[in-house]
């Protein structure tokens, strides 16, 4: 019943992309801890858009509480399984869902940013964004603008219906995770918490917002695509 997302160190520089960031469904043993995952690139490979201060903190600071939360509350977890003790179970769905959320979408996000990206997709992805939304532009207005919309901290998203076959652009608050809430399949996910871009954007979100679409990597979102639609 409940299950462990493990991303390896290893996995992700073998890989260049977790698996798990792309399924969210590399399910292993109960008794293995949640590691925080490797990023491809340096702190500072994002500047001048994202940089290496928000980067180190972000990763290394942010996406580690989440990590070490996370194993912490599954051992109270399973504790509690073991003990038939449905009252504890359910007080600790909350720090599930957050401390959850928070590892898988970090997970996504760092493989979502390259140093080379920015830039447009290219053909299916392309044809399909022209179809949903009617032009890149647009798709880039429409995720800008929910992005920009989500009030204290969230994330937007890019995600694939799967039920539908059209992509969408979703809003979510806190940590929610965008296919754990929605069912929509994360493709693209802008981090709109403030530790994302307040050391160098102060409040100004919308241009941190405008500024990312610089270092999108839509080579894998491409991927992710191609995946959510098998
Ligand atoms: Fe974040």
């Amino acid at each position: 019943m409940l299950t462990v997302q493990r991303c390896t160190g290893m996995l992700c520089r073998f890989n260049h992309i977790p698996r798990c960031a792309i399924s969210l469904s590399c399910v292993v043993s109960s008794k293995q801890k949640h590691t925080l995952p490797d990023l491809t690139y340096d702190y500072g490979a994002l500047e001048p858009h994202i940089s290496a201060e928000i980067m180190q903190l972000h990763h290394s600071k942010h996406h580690a509480t989440y990590v070490n939360n996370l194993n912490v509350t599954e051992e109270k977890y399973k504790e509690a399984l073991a003990k038939g003790d449905v009252t504890a179970q359910v007080a600790l769905q909350p720090a599930l869902k957050f401390n959850g959320g928070g590892h898988v979408n970090h997970t996504i996000f760092w493989t979502n940013l390259s140093p080379n990206g920015g830039g447009e997709p290219q053909g299916e992805l392309m044809e399909a964004i022209k179809r949903d939304f009617g032009s890149f532009e647009k798709l880039r207005e429409k995720m800008s603008m929910a992005s920009v919309a989500v009030q204290g901290s969230g994330w937007g998203w890019l995600g694939y219906d799967k039920e539908s076959g059209r992509l969408r652009v979703a809003a979510c608050s806190n940590q929610d995770p965008l296919q754990g809430t929605t069912g929509l399949i994360p493709l693209l996910g802008i981090d709109v918490w403030e530790h994302a871009y307040y050391l160098q954007y102060k409040n100004v979100r919308p241009d941190y917002v405008k500024a990312i679409w610089n270092v999108v990597n839509w080579e894998n979102i491409t991927e992710r695509f191609q995946s959510a639609k098998k």
